[in-house]
């Protein structure tokens, strides 16, 4: 047998891995990574340049971040977990460990890159102005958030206020950025529990 013959083999079993990186309450809403997905390709369509260089912060297993190799930009990952990183590398993203709540002086992670956080800024709660201090030192290309910002929520929105509290998720990032930084600022309102997908661009 050929090359060609083992490459569509271990092309297709490396897909399977892939497959599996998904976490299950992507799989069980379909229609939510479906969404995020498709929002996530404008984003970065509109706000970033072919081939960027991104990086993603807070990755878990890395499958934002292939979807995003998947469109043809250079994807590093990073996460507080070992685990997690071991996980981005054995799926070809280069990752390292990463503390958004302590990140250490002059790391260049961001520098000159796209930031893209999803759904871990999140997990900051309060505690994001040093990671905050480090995008507007390190100043990258553009950072794009795809985050449950409470500030966004309205009237009708009780229940999922009540669940992003609960959970003590991302508060008071929002109002800190300077207005005239913010290239984009959408409240979307996809997500089973809360307001998962909601969409910030700025320039720092
Ligand atoms: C809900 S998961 C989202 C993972 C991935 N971004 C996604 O969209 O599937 C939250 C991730 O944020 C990471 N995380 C939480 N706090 C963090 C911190 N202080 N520094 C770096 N990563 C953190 C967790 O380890 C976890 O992988």
């Amino acid at each position: 047998m050929n090359k060609t013959h083992w490459d569509k083999i271990y092309k297709r079993w490396y897909r399977g891995v892939e497959n599996s990186i998904v976490p299950n309450t992507a799989k069980t809403h379909p229609e939510e990574l479906e969404f995020q997905q498709r929002r996530l390709k404008w984003l970065l369509k509109t706000f970033s340049f072919p081939h960027a260089d991104v990086v993603e912060f807070g990755a878990g297993s890395g499958h934002i971040a292939k979807y995003m190799e998947s469109l043809g930009y250079e994807v590093a990952a990073n996460d507080q977990s070992e685990w997690a990183v071991e996980i981005c590398r054995f799926v070809g993203i280069p990752s390292c460990v990463f503390d958004m709540k302590r990140p250490y002086k002059n790391t260049g992670l961001a520098r000159g890159r796209v930031v893209v956080t999803s759904c871990s800024m999140e997990q900051l709660g309060k505690d994001w102005k040093p990671f905050y201090h480090m995008l507007l030192d390190e100043k990258p290309v553009v950072v794009i958030h795809q985050e449950p910002l409470f500030e966004l929520y309205g009237p009708g929105d009780e229940k999922f206020k009540q669940y992003h509290l609960k959970q003590n998720y991302l508060t008071g990032y929002l109002p800190a950025i300077p207005k005239e930084k913010i290239l984009h600022l959408k409240h979307q309102t996809m997500g089973h529990r809360h307001h998962a997908f909601s969409e910030l661009v700025w320039k720092p």
